[in-house]
């Protein structure tokens, strides 16, 4: 039989305890101040309910008994709310504080795990460790609410422990890097919503970020970058602009302690055996080629590996020795993924040490390289943990494994009896968009929407019972190819981040997303007075709209991509709210038309609101993103190469384009009689490696020195307009072309190439627009 969750029955108690208190009863004094429904993410393993409020007074007290930890959890419930509420408590040892934190080892309590029970007069919370008092200082700041009455605390009772022990968020600092103000920002809200592991990527092809003082080249050299393109170029002098970032050992250690503080691990990645462009720029000795290449400014796969020479592992060690010194906790992470063998099994060289090994095969070879790290790293106390690729030729009994392309890797491993971490592209990637709006970041824009995020379940039905305890967690990455600034990785992060914590704290059951979002809408309040940058795009009503043959009407779709919420839509100016229309199947409007939506939660309209003046000419023009391909091969959402400092500001332009065979298309178009097709196409450099998928990329062969921009009716049919491509964009950074239509049926499939090799400059598609042959100003 199913299990009710925990959850539901409590809720249920608590109308019945509300209803119950209501009928019977005078209200109690502090019942006189609304209480709103407490709400947390993530859901406590059990909460009861019990109605009214502890009432905190102006000057409220907090006190710890315990020692340090509990001391700490004093501070950061103090903190915490007075950053939230603007409303602090003084340190005190009064036996009448309003509230009192105790750590006592001999209560039994789980890791991370606390209790806290509210009444009238005080709020208590006990942990048997430091780390579950400071969860439950949380806890209580998000819990407090202020109103007219002043502040209080929901009466209310908690038995909170985490169902995973790993519950982290890795942070690719290699492609782009975070300031140490940034990265402690993100630790700060990594710590609000319970998380524990903030797993560090610190080197790759691009970037060597972390210092090592017996390498020092290895930031002097690998921590700059020429980037692809104008991005790469002084504007003024045309000089080289390199892209530079690398992390001292004092601001490491700077941000250790700043982690272990708030009970987040740090786990540093050093990637090998590929990976490691940008190191092998810094001391080509440890790589194949001579000359070495720099740095790489392309993005992917690429074929660059360490050598297997003893110096170059021996070299390796010493930098793991510096790693370790800075890291305190228990993992190292070696990396592992994406490396292509190509260069090993084309040098005589590492073939011949492969027979000195007496390994047989170049993955072999790799499970040779992360043994000998693994047997270095446990002599010094440490484990290693690599991405799933390492289990291929075998794995020393101690690594652990996390779990990228999806969690077959993370099953077998388990099954072997390896600790894994869940890590799958297919959900966990924050890098990949989490909607279709128009406003989202560069990225990846297979679709993570939050509600993907929070169906996850780490432990899968293909593992046997007996196995799941070596599923450590999960993990979600925030890869900064396309996030080159820190508000765009809080974009990616937030409120995603919330999904990831409840699928890593609260139990396998508690996994209602309705009740989820609500909590969500309760947390947004505290994203705001913490500075979080978090992305109102996924609650976002997008809205399509198909004009319909006549053009004096348009179908008009609306949907939310962070999942399944109600849309409720105004048709007269009016902001929409819980009694305008609910959305629920395509409406067909007469032009113009204006549509105003917003998704309806807890009775609220939430931001941001949709608001859309429709007209025959609006709906002629199309941005790329409703213009990739049905069926795509790579769809990325790039940016423009402009240069930061260039007269635009930091704003550029940012294209869809699938990559690997870019065209454009716009299926029944409305295309009328005597109509011209304006394109606005700009200019980015193809800086990808992409390994086994080049072979992928298509382009159609150009006729005149540059190509030609096709309109065809269909992407495999007869070509209606075509025009002779520029040598480049003018300086602007964007050309406008204008095609002329022939036809005069209407609608039109269209579909929009270049033809010419896309690379090194691949031409895109901002938008298109039909014009009228006549009547259009
Ligand atoms: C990875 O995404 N290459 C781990």
């Amino acid at each position: 039989m199913p299990s009710i969750p925990i959850r539901i029955l409590l809720s249920l108690a608590a109308a019945l305890i509300a209803v119950a208190s209501g009928c019977s009863r005078a209200p109690a004094p502090e019942a006189a101040v609304a209480v709103a429904q407490p709400r947390l993410i993530p859901a406590p393993a059990q909460m009861r309910v019990q109605g009214g409020a502890l009432q905190l007074p102006a000057a409220a007290e907090v006190a710890a008994t315990g020692g340090a930890g509990a001391e700490q959890a004093a501070a950061r419930l103090s903190e915490l709310s007075q950053r939230l509420h603007a409303h602090g408590l003084q340190r005190a040892d009064s036996a009448s504080a309003s509230v009192h934190f105790e750590l006592d080892a001999a209560a039994g309590l789980a890791r991370e795990a606390y209790r806290i029970e509210v009444t009238d007069t005080q709020a208590r919370a006990i942990a048997s460790d430091a780390a579950g008092l400071f969860h439950a200082a949380t806890s209580l700041a998000l819990l407090m609410q202020v109103g007219e009455g002043g502040a209080s605390i929901p009466k209310v009772s908690i038995e909170d422990v985490p169902r995973f022990g790993w519950r982290g968020l890795m942070l690719d600092s290699a492609r782009h890097a975070q300031s140490v103000d940034e990265i402690k920002h993100l630790l700060d809200s990594m710590a609000l919503h319970k998380l524990n592991v903030l797993h560090w990527h610190l080197t790759d092809d691009q970037g060597w970020r972390i210092e090592i003082k017996q390498f020092p080249r290895l930031t002097e050299v690998g921590g700059c970058r020429i980037p692809a393109g104008a991005a790469g170029r002084d504007p003024l002098s045309g000089e080289p602009s390199p892209y530079c970032a690398w992390y001292s050992q004092a601001q490491i250690r700077e941000l250790v302690a700043y982690a272990s503080a708030r009970h987040i691990e740090i786990v540093p990645e050093i990637d090998l055996p590929g990976h490691a462009q940008a190191a092998i720029a810094a001391y080509p000795q440890l790589g194949l080629l001579d000359p070495a290449l720099p740095v790489s400014p392309d993005w992917g796969v690429h074929s660059i590996l360490f050598s297997v020479e003893e110096d170059t592992v021996r070299t390796l060690e010493q930098v793991l020795d510096e790693v370790v010194a800075l890291f305190p906790g228990r993992f190292i992470h070696i990396g592992g993924d994406e490396a292509v063998k190509d260069q090993w099994r084309a040098s005589a060289r590492v073939q011949a040490r492969m027979r000195e090994l007496g390994v047989d095969s170049e993955e072999a070879l790799q499970s040779w390289l992360i043994q000998r790290m693994e047997r270095y790293l446990a002599a010094k106390g440490r484990r290693l943990i690599g991405w799933d690729e390492i289990l291929e030729g075998g794995l020393p009994a101690g690594a652990a494994v996390m779990s990228w392309r999806g969690i077959e890797g993370g099953v077998v491993a388990a099954g072997q009896g390896h600790d894994v971490v869940m890590s799958p592209s297919s959900e966990l990637y924050f890098d990949y968009l989490q909607s279709g709006s128009e406003r989202e970041v560069p990225g990846r824009p297979a679709m993570i929407p939050i509600s993907r995020v929070y169906a996850f379940e780490p432990v899968p039905p293909a593992l046997a019972a007996d196995k799941h305890g070596h599923v450590l967690g999960l993990q979600a990455n925030v890869w900064t190819e396309h996030l080159r600034s820190y508000a765009r990785v809080q974009h990616a992060v937030f409120p995603r981040i919330a999904a990831l914590a409840e699928r890593g704290w609260s139990s396998r059951e508690q996994r209602d997303f309705n009740d989820f979002v609500l909590r969500l809408a309760a947390l947004l309040p505290a994203y705001r007075a913490l500075d979080i940058a978090y992305a109102d795009t996924g609650f976002e009503v997008q809205l399509r709209a198909d004009l319909k043959p006549g053009l004096a009407q348009a179908t008009v779709r609306l949907s939310v991509d962070a999942g399944d919420v109600p849309i409720h839509y105004s048709l007269d100016g009016t902001p929409p709210g819980p009694e305008s229309p609910r959305y629920s199947t395509a409406l067909d409007l007469p032009l113009p038309a204006e549509v105003l939506a917003a998704v309806v939660i807890n009775g609220e309209a939430q931001l941001p609101l949709t608001k859309m003046t429709l007209t025959a000419d609006s709906l002629r023009l199309r941005r790329s993103p409703a213009l990739m391909p049905a069926t795509p091969k790579l769809v990325l959402r790039l940016e423009d190469d402009q240069p930061l400092d260039s007269a635009s500001g930091d704003a550029r332009a940012i294209f869809n384009v699938d990559i690997f065979e870019p065209r454009w298309e716009w299926p029944a178009s409305p295309v009328g009689a005597g109509d011209r097709l304006r394109v606005r196409a700009g200019r980015i450099p193809y800086n990808f490696q992409l390994h086994g998928d080049e072979a992928n990329r298509r382009f159609v062969p150009a006729v005149s020195p540059h190509g030609e921009l096709r309109l065809q009716r269909g992407c495999d049919g007869p070509v209606l307009a075509e025009q002779v491509l520029p040598a480049d964009t003018p300086a602007a950074g964007f050309a406008e072309f204008e095609l002329q239509l022939q036809s005069g049926t209407a609608p039109t499939d269209l579909c929009l190439q270049f033809s010419g090799d896309s690379r090194p400059q691949l031409w895109v598609i901002d938008h298109i627009e039909l014009l009228p042959a006549t009547g259009r100003p």
